[in-house]
């Protein structure tokens, strides 16, 4: 009977086991197709690197945000801690370079003011129906969340914008199509946003497209998920507050057994 039942929880094991061990292979199969870089906010003591995030919001403003909007973040999200943490100072200029509508007035019109650091990114199209008429009719999503909606978002996206090269032969793209090995389909109505050199860093570092296309890719990580830094530190806290715990209940575990005689 105990055999048996040593059987069966070894056959169990293995099972287990194998669906694991099959299962990872096929995802990394899955994300060996991507590309990646070495990520500073991934792992369990993952931060954002704030001179990353300074450039990639430039990437974003200088290149991007011609075509995609970012409406969940306000420009103060830009001074936040755990985000590219411009000063004030520095966040309150480059809100006052965006113009938004506001009003009605007292004359019940409605007026253009420069913008503040409580108002959200200015969208650069009226509406989703303009988006679409000067993109080919293809929508360019908002970029707020991108990195979330994406499966392993940070290296699609990084994979995407280094992922254009010609066509194969057999295939004719239409115009205002382009060909990138990473687009579902392989076919993407986005031109390559990025070339070397594109645009230059305040910071002096090198543009290159990789550069450029990691920085951005950081700075969508970050709108994604703004409170990263804050929630790895916490779970930092309970574990160590955990391994405490678990110590002192086997120490009075021990304490207590202490009294009880051994059987043998
Ligand atoms: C000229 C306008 C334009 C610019 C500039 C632009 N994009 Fe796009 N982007 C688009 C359009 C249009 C689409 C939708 C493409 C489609 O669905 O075929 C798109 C789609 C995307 C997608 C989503 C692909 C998917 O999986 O659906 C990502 C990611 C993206 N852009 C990132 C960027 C980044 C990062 C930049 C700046 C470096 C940028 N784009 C600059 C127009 C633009």
């Amino acid at each position: 009977m105990i055999n048996f039942l040593k059987n069966i929880i070894k056959s169990t094991c293995f099972i287990f086991l194998s669906i694991i061990f099959l299962s990872q292979s096929v995802f990394s199969e899955e994300a060996k197709k991507l590309l990646s870089t070495d990520w500073s906010f991934k792992g369990y003591f993952g931060k954002f690197d704030r001179a990353s995030l300074q450039r990639g919001y430039q990437v974003y403003s200088e290149v991007c945000a011609s075509c995609h909007s970012m409406k969940y973040l306000s420009y103060r999200n830009l001074s936040e801690e755990g985000g590219p943490e411009f000063s004030e100072e520095q966040a309150k200029s480059i809100a006052a370079n965006f113009e938004v509508t506001d009003g009605p007035n007292d004359d019940g019109e409605m007026f253009t003011r420069p913008a503040k650091l409580s108002d959200k990114f200015v969208n650069p199209y009226q509406n989703d129906k303009e988006a679409m008429a000067s993109n080919g009719g293809a929508y360019p999503p908002d970029m707020s969340v991108l990195v979330k909606a994406r499966s392993d978002g940070a290296n699609y996206i990084y994979s995407l914008l280094l992922g254009y090269e010609d066509p194969p032969s057999d295939i004719i793209l239409d115009d205002g199509v382009y060909y990138n090995k990473y687009m579902y389909g392989n076919m993407i109505k986005m031109p390559n946003p990025l070339s070397d050199g594109l645009i230059t860093y305040n910071d002096g570092t090198d543009a290159t497209e990789k550069q450029m296309a990691k920085d951005v890719t950081t700075f969508l990580a970050w709108a994604a998920e703004p409170h990263l830094e804050a929630r790895h530190r916490a779970g930092f806290k309970t574990i160590i507050y955990l391994i405490i715990v678990s110590l002192l209940a086997y120490l009075s575990m021990k304490k207590i057994w202490l009294r009880i005689e051994p059987k043998v």
